[in-house]
């Protein structure tokens, strides 16, 4: 069966503040977990969930992203004539996992605009939404999740994962009435409460299937938190209209744009290589008996 989502939208327009230096000439969407550049993680998230046309936003000095999904001739070329036909073939399976379009996000005016910015390429039809910052290590990839709980219950849905009390004024924040095990019908939902008034522990995390009817609404949501255009403003519309639902995705989350949660998602994704596991481990605990 032909899933009626059929691209993705990648907002990758950030400026990248919270990794400065490493981001002033290199875009943070392109630091890599041990090897592989996160947004290579994202996008590959897209294809095991069935969708290979992915929209990428981007901005200014960004076009390296771009390079990582073209066909490096050159270098491939070189490593070719050096035999090295594993790192050719390696390469080249990159540029061919998904059809990758990119456009410009002109001015930083939000989430909600970078997605916005996309509504003529994604055209009439349920699309998804994945943020670079939100790595999740799934068996089924979670934008799969959302996909399937689309078709099941045919309205917008957004990611959600539980989140201490203390976290929740970093997020959007969503409560509802329960309808299954993992979804909820969404009554509410606003972008970083201030601390003490979250109406629930339930975090949107950046993963979102929605329908093209929320492109008129972002084109009249007024500026919200820090005076942007947010995606979470239009959500609430929605949720109030068309309805939308919440899903409380099966995986491990890595908050890839913090400092912390970066280093997290290295030493995990590194722990699952055989070819790194022992050395590192071992490295671990020899920094533990230093007391470092
Ligand atoms: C964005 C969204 C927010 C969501 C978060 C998840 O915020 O606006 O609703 O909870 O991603 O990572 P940002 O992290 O860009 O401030």
């Amino acid at each position: 069966m032909i899933s009626a989502v059929q691209k993705v939208v990648i907002p990758a327009a950030g400026l990248g503040t919270r990794f400065l230096p490493a981001t002033k000439a290199v875009p943070k969407e392109l630091l890599p977990i041990v090897d592989v550049p996160t947004i290579q993680y994202i996008v590959e998230e897209a294809v095991r969930g069935g969708v290979k046309d992915v929209i990428v936003v981007n901005g200014r000095g960004k076009v390296a992203i771009e390079d990582h999904f073209d066909i490096a001739f050159e270098l491939e070329t070189t490593l070719q004539s050096r035999g090295r036909t594993d790192l050719t073939e390696k390469l080249r399976a990159i540029s061919e996992m998904a059809r990758v379009v990119s456009l410009r996000q002109k001015q930083p005016l939000g989430l909600g605009h970078a997605v916005l910015c996309a509504a003529s390429v994604v055209g009439p039809n349920p699309f998804g939404v994945i943020l670079g910052d939100d790595l999740i290590d799934a068996e089924v990839p979670a934008i799969q999740q959302l996909i399937t709980a689309y078709g099941r219950y045919g309205k917008g849905v957004i990611a959600l994962m539980e989140v201490p009390p203390s976290e929740a004024s970093r997020y959007g924040i969503a409560a509802g009435t329960p309808i299954d095990e993992r979804t909820l019908q969404i009554d509410r939902i606003i972008e970083k409460p201030p601390a003490g008034t979250a109406p629930s522990n339930l975090a949107v995390i950046g993963r979102y299937v929605l329908p093209p009817s929320v492109f008129e609404i972002l084109r009249n949501v007024p500026p919200g938190v820090g005076g942007e255009i947010q995606l979470t403003d239009a959500l609430a519309v929605l949720a109030r209209t068309e309805g939308l639902v919440g899903h409380r995705f099966e995986g491990k989350r890595y908050d890839a744009g913090d400092r912390m949660g970066y280093l997290k998602a290295n030493l995990a994704y590194a722990l699952k290589r055989p070819e790194l596991r022992d050395g590192l481990l071992e490295f671990m605990r020899e920094l533990l008996r230093e007391g470092v």
